[in-house]
């Protein structure tokens, strides 16, 4: 039997023919299709200005560049996420003050980031954690009136709403990771999206070494093979193979969160009685949608977590955990001086959290497997 995954990417015919056409295009890089990948994720997701990136990191590295934060700064994140939302902020050289977590919805608690804001807080980076969009509301206007950058990391919440609003609403910039699990893929690629010109015009700057060949920009010269590099750029370019992967996925995309919200609701039905497991109910009106990047379950405590992760393994089934905290990992430990007992929920989280398998091709038969063990698992682990 061949091993059932967390997570993993969907590539069908069509987009095998649409990456052979670029293949065979006069463009592998910096060609049409960059922008052509731009303007459908503008449309899908409504906003003015889609600037991609060679990965979803590059891409938060971006986005804190704009917002103008530096050394001696602060942002507030979760430590319930992947590194890269806080390492971004660290490449500006600025200081990390995480949050501790809301135990009903996993992601950052929104009191709390309001009681941490201080003088120096110039970036909060709320991340949807799993897929669950974070609820901006009680935190938009007060930080606003603050001159604060909202970045929302939406690296797992591509098509998630609430209230009707997508990952967009309520914040300066929203990033998109196109990472082989997530909801639709380039391979490796990420996005910023935006309604703030300025931003806009940065991001395109920063990502290509600062250069520009917009004659309106040139300041020195306007000879025809003229340009100028009028900031401190990267290299942070995704290619057009890659772009025309993602023009054909994202026309999926809507399919895809459709069939996770029906794994997640099967998930629910069939394990809602296992009061072991501790799981999560899909929304159920229209306007609310959690995008389901991840589907976490959690044990009653980190003994049962191990013997589940290994029960499932054993048996064929990838499970992985997400995440580590970030502020327990020995890098933000060292420098910054955090240690464990910083962030109680985040850490019990951390200590019972496995994610079982969610993706759009997961088969029936194969999620009957993954529940029919689950459900073994719990009646084993009743009678010990
Ligand atoms: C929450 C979160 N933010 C940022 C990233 C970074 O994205 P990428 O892997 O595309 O660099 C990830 C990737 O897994 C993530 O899960």
């Amino acid at each position: 039997m061949n091993t059932i995954s967390y997570g993993r990417q969907f590539i069908d015919d069509d987009d095998i023919s649409e990456v052979v056409k670029t293949l065979k295009s006069d463009y592998l890089t910096q060609g049409p299709k960059i922008d052509e990948f731009e303007k459908a994720l503008c449309e899908y997701f409504g906003c003015k200005y889609a600037v991609l990136f060679s990965n979803g990191t590059a891409a938060l590295h971006g986005a804190y560049f704009v917002s103008g934060i530096k050394k001696g700064d602060e942002f507030i994140t979760t430590p319930i996420t992947f590194a890269a939302s806080a390492n971004a902020g660290l490449y500006m050289g600025a200081c990390p003050v995480f949050c501790d977590i809301d135990e009903n919805t996993y992601n950052i608690d929104a009191d709390m980031i309001l009681n941490r804001v201080s003088e120096k807080t110039k970036v909060v980076t709320p991340v949807s954690y799993g897929g669950n969009p974070f609820d901006f509301e009680k935190i938009y206007s007060p930080l606003k009136e603050k001159g604060i950058v909202i970045i929302h990391d939406a690296a797992h919440a591509l098509g998630a709403k609430r209230k009707g609003f997508g990952i967009t609403h309520m914040c300066d910039m929203a990033m998109v990771s196109f990472h082989p699990v997530k909801h639709i893929t380039t391979g490796e690629g990420g996005v910023i999206l935006t309604d703030i010109k300025e931003f806009y015009e940065k991001l395109r700057l920063f990502r290509s070494h600062g250069i520009t060949k917009d004659q309106s920009r040139l300041k020195y010269g306007n000879e025809p093979w003229y340009y100028e590099m009028q900031d401190l750029g990267y290299n942070y370019r995704i290619t057009d193979i890659q772009c025309a992967l993602g023009i054909s996925q994202l026309k999926k995309a809507e399919r895809f969160i459709k069939r996770r919200n029906e794994i997640a609701g099967i998930y629910y039905n069939e394990l809602k009685d296992f009061s072991k497991f501790k799981i999560v109910k899909p929304y159920e009106d229209d306007d609310t949608v959690n995008a389901f990047h991840l589907y976490p379950v959690l044990l009653e405590n980190s003994r049962e977590r191990k013997r589940f992760f290994d029960y499932m393994r054993e048996n064929n089934v990838w499970v992985q955990v997400h995440y580590i905290p970030v502020h327990l990992m020995p890098y933000y430990r060292d420098n910054f001086g955090f240690k464990e007992g910083d962030f109680p929920k985040a850490e019990n989280f951390y200590e019972r959290e496995v994610s079982v398998p969610m993706y759009p091709f997961l088969s029936d038969s194969e999620l009957e497997y993954v529940i029919g063990l689950m459900k073994k698992f719990y009646s084993y682990s009743q009678s010990t």
